[in-house]
Parts: C-alpha cells; sequence; structure tokens
C-alpha cells in the first residue's frame, strides 16, 4: 500500500515548510514539492499541519499501585493515545521487591502482549538493586531493548531505592549503555509530613499536597544529578515541576553536566489551587502535586531555554471509584490523573496558540526530543525519509472542548472537563496506516507493537 499525502505544513523540530509525503508500506519513502508519484491513496492536507507522531515517554498502564490497577490497559491507553496525536509511549514495568527484572517483564508481557493499539517500549523500574539484578541489566539493554532503568528516591516499602543502590545501578548502567530516570523526591521527608498530617487529623488531599513541599523535589533532584555526576551515568528525571528542582539541574550544567528534564503537561497549566476543593482534588493528586503559577513560569521558560527537553503525562489513571479509597485518608488516595490523550492538543492550544512556544519547540519537546534520548530516533520522532510513518494531521484552527463524555481513555473524569482547546487532531498514521480518522479508531487491537530501542548516550 502507498499512500501520498499531498500539500500540508510539514513540522518538525528544525524545519516548517509545505510539501508531500510518500508512504510507502510503514515507511516515509520521498518528501517533496509537488510529488507526481503515483500512490493507492491520497489524503489533501491542505490548511493542515503535519506532525511526527506523538511519543510520550511516561505512561502507567494496567498498572498495580496502591492496592489497585490504574484503569486504562495497554489497549485502551495506547487507543487513547491515537487519538490524542500520540503514536507511541514508553510504559513502565515495576520490579517486585526481592523479585527478578525478568519476572517483572513477563508480568507485563502478558498484560500488553497482543493487546496494544499503539505503538509502545518499556523502561524497567527497578524497585530492589542487588548482586542478581546487577546481572541482569546487560540482559535489559542487550536483548530486551530496554534501555531506561527507573528509580524511585520515594515510595518507601514499595518501590524507593536508598542512594547506596542508586549510585551502585548507575556505574552498571552506565557500563552497560543504559540511562537511569528518577522519580526525585525526598521520600523520608515527605512519609514524615504525612505522618503528621494524619496524627493531626488533617486528611483532605489538600494535605497530600503540603506533604510534598518544594524542598522534597528540589533537595532529592540535586542529589540524583550529584550521583549521576559522580559516576557518568546518562541521566533523566522524570516529572519534574518546581523552581527549586530546576535551578538544582541548573546548576549541575554550570560543571558541563547534562541531566535530561521531563515535565507534564498538568504541570504546566493547572496549579495547586484544584485541592481547595474538599475530595474534588483527589483527581489531581499525584505525586509530585500541582505546583504554584511561578512554577508555571519557570517551566515555560525552561522549555524555551533547552533546559526540560520532555513534555509527558505521567498518565496513571482510576476512576473516581478508586479515588474514593481515600475519601477518608489523602494518604490512600491512588496518585495519579488521565492525559494520555489530552497531551498534544493540551500543549498546542496552551503552548504554540498562546504564543509561549514555537511550532518547531512544540514538535522538539513532545516527538523529538523523547524519541532522541530514549534511543527511538530517527525511527520515531521526525519526518524523514527512511523513517516510521507515523504522522498526525493537524488542523489548528478547530476549536473543541475537553469533556469525559467524549474522550478515550478509560476512565470516568476528565481532568481537564470543559476546557476549550484550539486546535485538533484529525487523523493519525501509525506506520503507514490510518490509525485515526475524525474521530474513527481504524486500526484493531494487537496493531501496536513493543518497539526495542537503542543503546543511549546521554546527549543528543
Ligand atoms: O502520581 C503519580 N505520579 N503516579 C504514578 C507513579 C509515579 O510516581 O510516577
Ligand atoms: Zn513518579
Ligand atoms: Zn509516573
Amino acid at each position: 500500500m502507498s499512500l501520498l499525502i499531498k500539500n500540508g505544513r510539514i513540522i518538525t523540530a528544525t524545519d516548517a515548510y509545505v510539501a508531500d509525503i510518500l508512504v510507502e508500506g510503514e515507511t516515509i519513502r520521498a518528501i517533496g514539492k509537488d510529488l507526481s508519484l503515483h500512490a493507492d491513496e491520497t489524503i489533501d492536507a491542505t490548511g493542515l499541519l503535519v506532525f511526527p507522531g506523538g511519543i510520550d515517554p511516561h505512561v502507567h498502564l494496567d498498572m498495580p499501585f496502591m492496592g489497585t490497577f490504574s484503569s486504562d490497559t495497554h489497549e485502551t491507553g495506547t487507543r487513547a493515545a491515537l487519538h490524542g496525536g500520540t503514536t507511541t509511549v514508553i510504559d513502565f514495568v515495576l520490579q517486585k521487591q526481592g523479585h527478578s527484572l525478568k519476572d517483572a517483564l513477563a508480568d507485563w508481557n502478558s498484560r500488553a502482549e497482543g493487546t496494544a493499539v499503539g505503538d509502545y517500549s518499556f523502561h524497567m523500574a527497578v524497585t530492589d538493586f542487588n548482586e542478581n539484578t546487577r546481572a541482569e541489566i546487560r540482559e535489559m539493554i542487550e536483548q530486551e531493548g530496554i534501555t531506561s532503568f527507573k528509580t524511585f528516591m520515594a515510595y518507601k516499602g514499595a518501590l524507593m531505592i536508598d542512594d547506596r543502590q542508586m549510585v551502585a545501578l548507575m556505574q552498571e548502567v552506565k557500563k552497560q549503555g543504559g540511562m537511569v530516570t528518577v522519580h526525585a523526591t525526598n521520600g523520608d521527608v515527605i512519609d514524615y509530613l504525612v505522618a503528621k498530617h494524619r496524627a493531626e487529623g488533617k486528611l483532605a488531599p489538600l494535605y497530600h499536597y503540603l506533604s510534598q513541599p518544594e524542598m522534597t523535589e528540589a533537595e532529592a533532584s540535586g542529589r540524583f544529578a550529584d550521583m549521576a555526576d559522580y559516576t557518568g551515568c546518562p541521566a533523566y528525571i522524570v516529572h519534574l515541576t518546581c523552581e527549586g528542582a530546576l535551578n538544582a539541574v541548573r546548576n549541575a550544567t554550570r560543571r558541563n553536566q547534562k541531566v535530561f528534564v521531563e515535565t507534564c503537561i498538568q504541570y504546566l497549566i493547572l496549579d495547586a489551587s484544584l485541592y481547595e476543593n474538599d475530595f474534588e482534588g483527589a483527581k489531581w493528586v499525584m505525586s509530585p502535586p500541582l505546583r504554584e503559577k511561578k512554577d508555571q513560569t519557570t517551566l515555560w521558560a525552561g522549555i524555551n531555554q533547552g533546559l526540560v527537553q520532555v513534555v509527558a503525562t505521567d498518565h496513571c489513571p482510576f476512576m473516581w471509584e478508586q479515588k474514593l479509597m481515600g475519601k477518608d485518608d489523602f494518604s490512600k488516595i491512588p496518585n495519579g490523573h488521565p492525559a494520555i490523550e489530552n497531551r498534544m492538543e493540551l500543549l498546542y492550544s496552551e503552548g504554540v496558540h498562546t504564543g509561549k512556544i514555537t511550532l518547531n519547540k512544540y514538535v522538539e519537546v513532545a516527538c523529538t526530543n523523547p524519541a532522541k534520548i530514549f534511543g527511538l530516533f530517527p525511527k520515531k520522532g521526525t519526518i524523514a525519509v527512511g523513517s516510521d510513518a507515523d504522522l498526525v494531521l493537524f488542523d489548528p484552527a478547530e476549536k473543541h472542548v475537553i469533556s469525559a463524555k467524549t474522550h478515550h481513555m478509560n476512565v470516568d473524569y476528565s481532568a481537564y472537563e470543559g476546557r476549550e482547546i484550539n486546535g485538533k487532531v484529525k487523523t493519525v498514521l501509525l506506520r503507514g496506516t490510518v490509525a485515526i480518522d475524525n474521530g474513527n479508531c481504524l486500526v484493531e487491537k494487537g496493531y501496536g507493537k513493543f518497539i526495542k530501542r537503542n543503546k543511549v548516550s546521554g546527549t543528543i
């Protein structure tokens, strides 16, 4: 099958130009002005922007967490992602403490294989680093194509590793050609504040926010950067939210260190005032919590300064019924919010449409940098001859409103209900096949492929 996309305005991280794209099979075969090549099918993209398929490198699908499972499966989550213009996601496999990485991977494969609609890859979360785990790092990278290792500096007793394990893991991962990523918050301080608030009878969602002050993230981000500098390990901080943490990274650049930074769409556009509405605030109970307006300003500036390279979602949805597990105690509210479907449109509307970032920067942080940082480039993340034909045809002039009534995520509320959006995903191609057309999903469960990733260098 071949497909010719005519007259779209192609946007990459560096260019913007009107041209035609010829797709053959799963791949982009030619790009040029007024291509007069035969194709089985033609799409007229006049007036539309053409982006590379979005890459969301931080999602939690069907994940056991806080006594329940995140409510999107690999099927529903990747389908919703496609609707929103995200063609590839990177999900997190969680090692169980006392068990192997291999067992964890088998567990995730048993849920994901044959069910995904869009393409996906895995990060491996190392929650128990020991001599047995050390021996598995190489295999994960060489055999499984899993080249990034997630760590948690919080969630003690379930996911957190200590600094001894962190440094040892970094040394091994560096040796084998991978990267260490981190949830950087000071777990001990958070646990102290959670216990204190509970003892004082302060149990509303607001106290989730007050138990994770900016300092907890700034301190851990700086500590992580120091350990990465000492070991020379490629390093990436996930879901960075605030000025203090970004300043820790800024400091690291003064010794010519590169620490990649991901923020998430919610931290750019939502703020902590949402926790003031009693239990309604549970919709936005996530870790780290939403921050202040001044942090939003810092993050937008960080994107433009090149200090923040990626905008992800940390998509970790829970049904309202699940959020109610913490009705009488904020510490029992499953942490996370739904956004996998909304990221590309929200970032366009709130970033590009408002003039905060350019179109090229948009593609850079939503598509190209995640691909480069995590070893998917140039197969994914750009529009170039030889790349996968993962393409988003986007109408910048169409307005719409986000609602749980119309979204495709398996969750019964929207964290962005009623928000007006400028710009809409119209058509999405995944590996040369039209996956989404005007709100209809045309590919089946099982179309999504697991994508093995290349080794990473820690520079892009
Ligand atoms: O609240 C969050 N972020 N839930 C998912 C787990 C994590 O920390 O990323
Ligand atoms: Zn996290
Ligand atoms: Zn997460």
